[in-house]
C-alpha cells in the first residue's frame, strides 16, 4: 500500500478529531494538507496571476529589484541549499522594519495588482498559520497561546513566490533541482501550489510525492516546532523535482518570530526518562547562520541538530 500525506479537513479545526489528525501527521510525516481552510479561492488565483506576470517579464526588469545582503526582500534567481545550486527564481516579500527592510515592488503596471495581491494573501495566511500553531500547542499540552506570543507585531514571517522553469532532460541525465532536500528554518510553512507535482517529502528514507490539490493548502512544521517538541514532531525533509515540459508555481508562507524570541523544548515534553534534547535558541542567531548560507558557499550549512545538548 502507498501511504499518502494525510488530507485534514480543518473547517472544525479545535475539534478533538481534528487536532488527533494533527497531531498524528505531525508524528508521521511533519506535513499534511488542509481542506476547509476558508482563504478565498479568489486570493489565491490573485497571488498566481501576480507570480505568473512577475516572472514573464525580462531579466533586466527583475533584477532592477534585486535583493541583498542588507535587505532580503525582493527578487533572486541563484539560491543555494546546502552550497548547491537551485533551478529556480524567486521574490520575496516580507515586512518593513523601520530600518533596512522594507518591500521591494515590482514597477510599471503590475505594480497596481501586485502589492494588494500579496498583502491580501499573506494576511490570510498570518491569521491561518497562527490557528494552526494554537492548535499544535494544544496537542503539545500547553495553553493555546502560548506558542503564538512569539509572532506579534515585530514577526519575521514572509511569502516567497517560487517559480521552477521546466528543465527539458539533457543527454546525460542530469537534472538539477528545484530546490534540495532542506527543512525550513521557522514554526511553520503553508504552501500553496499549483497543477504541476514536484514537491517530495521524506519518510524514513523515501521520497513520497505531495499530491497537488487545488482545493488544499500544504502545511509544514520547521525547525522551530521540532525543537518546542523535543523531537516529537520533526521538521521533514523535502525537495522538489524538476519537471521536463511544465513550468511550476507554489507560494509557500513561512511563519517567523520576532528575532528576539529564544525557544527550547517546552516543559510539557520534557520528563526524567526524556531531558530537554536541545539549548535555548535566539531566532536572530539561527536566522542569520542559515540565511548566509543562501547567498555563498560557507561550508557546511548550520542545521538545527547543531543545538543539540
Ligand atoms: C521552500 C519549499 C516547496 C515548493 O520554498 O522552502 O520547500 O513546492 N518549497 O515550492
Ligand atoms: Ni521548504
Amino acid at each position: 500500500m502507498i501511504e499518502n500525506v494525510p488530507v485534514i479537513d480543518i473547517a472544525e479545526l479545535d475539534s478533538p478529531a481534528s487536532l488527533e489528525a494533527i497531531d498524528r501527521a505531525c508524528r508521521d510525516w511533519g506535513f499534511f494538507q488542509v481542506t476547509g481552510h476558508g482563504i478565498e479561492p479568489a486570493l489565491l488565483r490573485n497571488v498566481f496571476d501576480v507570480s505568473r506576470e512577475f516572472f514573464a517579464q525580462p531579466a533586466d526588469e527583475k533584477r532592477r529589484i534585486q535583493r541583498d545582503a542588507d535587505n532580503p526582500w525582493g527578487y533572486y534567481d541563484r539560491e543555494l541549499t546546502k552550497n548547491r545550486q537551485d533551478w529556480k527564481e524567486i521574490y520575496d516579500f516580507g515586512p518593513a522594519d523601520g530600518d533596512k527592510l522594507r518591500p521591494r515592488w515590482p514597477g510599471g503596471h503590475l505594480r497596481l495588482r501586485f502589492e494588494p495581491a500579496l498583502r491580501a494573501y499573506y494576511a490570510s495566511c498570518r491569521a491561518l498559520a497562527l490557528r494552526l500553531l494554537s492548535a499544535m500547542a494544544s496537542n503539545l499540552g500547553v495553553s493555546p497561546d502560548l506558542l503564538v506570543r512569539g509572532f506579534d507585531e515585530a514577526h519575521t514571517s514572509f511569502l516567497r513566490l517560487n517559480y521552477y522553469p521546466q528543465y527539458p532532460f539533457d543527454a546525460a541525465g542530469n537534472r538539477p533541482f528545484g530546490v534540495g532536500e532542506h527543512t525550513d528554518a521557522g514554526a511553520l510553512t503553508l504552501l500553496l501550489q499549483d497543477d504541476q507535482p514536484g514537491l517530495e517529502v521524506c519518510r524514513d528514507g523515501s521520497w513520497f510525492p505531495i499530491e497537488p490539490r487545488a482545493d488544499a493548502l500544504v502545511v509544514n512544521i520547521g525547525d522551530m516546532i521540532q525543537v518546542w517538541s523535543n523531537d516529537r514532531y520533526r521538521a521533514a525533509l523535502h525537495r522538489v523535482v524538476t519537471n521536463p515540459s511544465k513550468d511550476r508555481y507554489s507560494v509557500p508562507f513561512f511563519l517567523n518570530p520576532s528575532y528576539e524570541t529564544t525557544y527550547e523544548p517546552l516543559s510539557t515534553t520534557v520528563t526524567q526518562a526524556c531531558p530537554p534534547r536541545y539549548r535555548p535558541i535566539r531566532w536572530r542567531e539561527f536566522r542569520t547562520l542559515r540565511a548566509a548560507g543562501d547567498y555563498a558557499d560557507v561550508g557546511e550549512e548550520i542545521q538545527i541538530t547543531h543545538y543539540r545538548t
